[in-house]
């Protein structure tokens, strides 16, 4: 037998209909803020990554699926949809004639990490990306969207805010945290732990996300990004604030806040959620100013977000005890009947109506029983009785209520 690999894994059953739940509510709410469907493929050149994602970030130095193709090219499974957007934007050359895009993708994503719950190695993710908006109201509206994807769902969360500000505020700060934990090693005689060590040479600012609790104790006092942002991020920062509050959303602000992808400036923000394990993220996004730019593209502004599906699956998953309801079963009593029924359940799906033949014919007793098992919702049979006044037996399995129908009536029972 050969299994799938881990962290892996199919898609199938509950799982799946909740995946194409999860899929419709998000689509319909990005059309509803004039977002409209981009698909870009799986794989891209390694290069894509590792100059957008970040040389420094995880995702590139522990995570990608690199490898070299027949051709002896480098390249990878996506780790995630933001730098392959960026890339069909620059392509189509829409960066240079200052076009504003709106575009949602939803799809497979790689990252070699750790199997464990809520962590996979193919996962699903449903992004958006906005392009050459330097408007902060944009960044509010791509919160509030994720805000009315979860309202949709019924899914609670608690929402981080933090402001990276622009390149050069946080190549100051970067300076003055190394400073201060030089400082703190020296006189303390402490040393953080060997992954800090390695974000100190890389990005140093990573160490602001250290999950071990003497590293972070060692950070209270650290130098506050928020004390080295210019005054446009400020500015930013004070209106993505006021206009989160006018419309209700609640949100808190986390100075350690600095997501785990490079390519982030002014606003970024997460989602998180206890319902599947501490504060787990179950979306996370931001603003990317230079990333066009730094892909070989014109100056062009973005912002937007990525959504864990697995992640919100898990969250519906554990309140969502409601079960898949079919809606009709239509069977035979015997054998002669198929193709009557087979062109009556043609005419029925072609009006829109869902409807499963059972192409095998059995006793009315097995039939209904099979139907109650599968749990439809409307049984209908056809037997010698039925067909000589054209009519069919018809049952709501909900109610009991049975009767004989002809064609009209039935396509509006069901
Ligand atoms: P990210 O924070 O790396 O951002 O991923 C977004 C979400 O994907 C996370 O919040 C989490 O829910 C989910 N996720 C990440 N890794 C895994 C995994 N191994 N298994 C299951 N779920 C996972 C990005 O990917 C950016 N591209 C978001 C973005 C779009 N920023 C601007 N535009």
């Amino acid at each position: 037998m050969i299994y799938a690999i881990k962290g892996i894994n199919d898609l199938l059953d509950n799982d799946a209909r909740l995946y194409e739940k999860i899929i419709q509510v998000s689509s319909k709410v990005a059309q509803n803020y004039g977002y409209s469907f981009i698909n870009t493929p799986h794989v891209e050149n390694t290069a894509l990554f590792r100059r957008s994602v970040g040389e420094s970030s995880d995702i590139v130095g522990k995570e990608m699926y690199e490898f070299k193709d027949k051709g002896g090219d480098s390249i990878c499974l996506r780790p995630e949809g933001t730098a392959g957007v960026v890339r069909a934007f620059i392509e189509r050359k829409m960066d240079k004639a200052g076009v504003v895009k709106r575009w949602f993708y939803h799809g497979s994503m790689f990252r070699y990490e750790k199997p464990q719950r809520g962590r996979y190695r193919e996962f699903h993710q449903f992004g958006v990306e906005c392009f050459n908006i330097a408007s902060v109201y944009e960044d509010a509206s791509v919160i509030m969207l994720l805000c009315d994807i979860f309202k949709e769902l019924d899914i609670n969360y608690q929402l981080k805010i933090n402001s990276l500000g622009t390149p050069i505020c946080l190549e100051k700060y970067r300076s003055a945290l190394r400073e201060y934990i030089k400082n703190i090693e020296n006189k303390l005689s402490f040393k953080f732990c060997s992954d800090c060590e390695k974000r100190m040479q890389t990005n140093v600012i990573r160490v602001l996300d250290c999950k071990n609790e003497n590293c972070a104790k060692h950070l209270d006092k650290a130098p506050k990004l928020s004390d080295f942002l210019d005054d446009d991020s400020k500015n930013d920062f004070n209106k993505l604030q006021e206009i989160l509050k006018n419309n209700n959303i609640d949100y808190c602000i986390d100075e350690r806040l600095v997501r785990g992808l490079d390519y982030y400036s002014k606003t970024a923000f997460e989602f998180v959620s206890d319902e599947i394990g501490a504060k787990a993220a179950i979306a996370g996004g931001g603003r990317y100013d230079y990333l066009v730019e730094y892909l070989g593209g014109a100056k062009s502004y973005g912002v937007g977000f990525a959504m864990g599906i697995e992640r919100v699956m898990d969250i519906l998953k554990s309140k969502d005890s409601e079960n898949i309801i079919k809606n009709a079963y239509f069977c035979v009593l015997d054998d002669e009947y198929l193709d009557l029924a087979y062109n009556t359940v043609s005419k029925l799906r072609r009006l829109g109506l869902s409807v499963n033949l059972v192409y095998e014919s059995r006793k009315l007793v097995k039939h209904l029983n099979s139907a109650l098992k599968e749990n439809y919702q409307y049984f209908i049979a056809i037997g010698s009785d039925e067909t000589k006044n054209n009519q069919f037996l018809f049952k709501n399995l909900y109610t009991s209520q049975q009767k004989l129908v002809d064609f009209d009536e039935l396509k509006g029972l069901i």
